[in-house]
């Protein structure tokens, strides 16, 4: 995958309205159904967590086998596997992003039919699996009564032959890629600073598999120490007006309510650009 420069980010994360829970789909910035090299980092880790906890990271379900096929294809060579199943483990361990299989049932509903999930932002895919799109959201606060039938609508009518890309960023008190609630890491609390604290942006694709009635859903996570990405001008601002307008329960599901305070404090400290020479008021006066 493309690497993401972060001075780029305030703008295309934070706009300069209040906070609100965004459609935000748009064309793809970049090619997805491609390999990364086998040494490519992120790969290494996806192939740990494959190995070390398949039950946590990986889930099939029967129903999942012509819309695996079908996306299977998109790709230039996936190798020849013993069951499907195998197969999406041997997507998975080839492919940088986590991945998300549904297909419709029977009254037309996209539900969750396979995954390979090994960097959630603090949700278990086991809880998920069998789950309509809705049934998934529900537990984000607001989500469905705001963007619920404007994805319905999407995802019914998704063309085929097409990719398309949005964005979604959390905050984190740590730079792990592999959230998973069994994991426990730590939270971010009051003693949060900008120096201390990692955005997560998770770049989503969805691509309509129409021969099965599936849907491909996939994921791609990189993390950026939040310093990183304030230092064009009005980044600051921008976030801090996502911060201050997030509802506390967003807030609140997103991690953020407890550190949110201390960090619009510090984001709304003015930051003195270094001094040059001539306006320090030390130069040497010229003749
Ligand atoms: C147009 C399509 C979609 C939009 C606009 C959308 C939007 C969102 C948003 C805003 C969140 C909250 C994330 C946050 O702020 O941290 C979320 C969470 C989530 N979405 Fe979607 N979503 C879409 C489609 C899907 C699909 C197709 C799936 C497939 C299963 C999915 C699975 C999830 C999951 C697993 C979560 C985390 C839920 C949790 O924390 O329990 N979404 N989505």
């Amino acid at each position: 995958m493309e690497p993401v420069p972060p001075e780029t980010l305030a703008e295309r994360l934070f706009p300069e309205g209040d906070f609100a829970f965004g459609f935000g789909m748009q064309r793809p910035r970049q090619e997805w159904f491609r390999w990364s090299p086998p040494d490519h980092e992120a790969l290494q880790e996806r192939g740990h967590w494959l190995s070390a906890d398949p039950h946590r990271h990986l889930a099939w379900t029967d129903d999942a086998a012509p819309v695996l096929r079908e996306a299977g294809a998109l790709f230039p060579d996936l190798p020849v596997t013993r069951s499907d199943a195998d197969a999406l483990k041997e997507l998975s361990r080839r492919w940088e992003p986590d991945l998300l299989l549904l297909r419709r049932d029977p009254s037309g509903q996209f539900r969750l039919v396979a995954g390979a999930v090994c960097f959630p932002s603090a949700w278990d895919l086991r809880e998920k699996v069998g789950k309509t799109v809705d049934a998934i959201h529900a537990g984000v606060p607001t989500l469905n009564d705001t963007l619920g039938t404007r994805i319905r609508a999407f995802l019914d009518r998704l063309p085929t032959g097409q990719t398309f890309e949005r964005d979604n960023w959390g905050l984190a008190a740590h730079g792990q890629r592999n959230a998973h609630p069994d994991r426990a890491l730590p939270r971010l609390t009051d003693d949060a600073t900008l120096e201390t604290t990692w955005l997560r942006l998770e770049h989503q694709a969805f691509r309509a598999l129409p021969d099965s009635g599936g849907l491909l859903f996939a994921i791609h996570l990189t993390v950026h120490p939040l310093a990183s990405i304030l230092r064009p001008a009005g980044a600051r601002d921008r976030l801090a007006r996502q911060l201050r307008s997030m509802p506390d329960p967003i807030a609140a599901y997103k991690g953020i309510l407890p550190a949110r305070d201390r960090l619009l404090r510090q984001l709304q400290t003015v930051v003195h650009p270094p001094q040059s020479p001539q306006r320090s008021g030390i130069s040497p006066r010229r003749a």
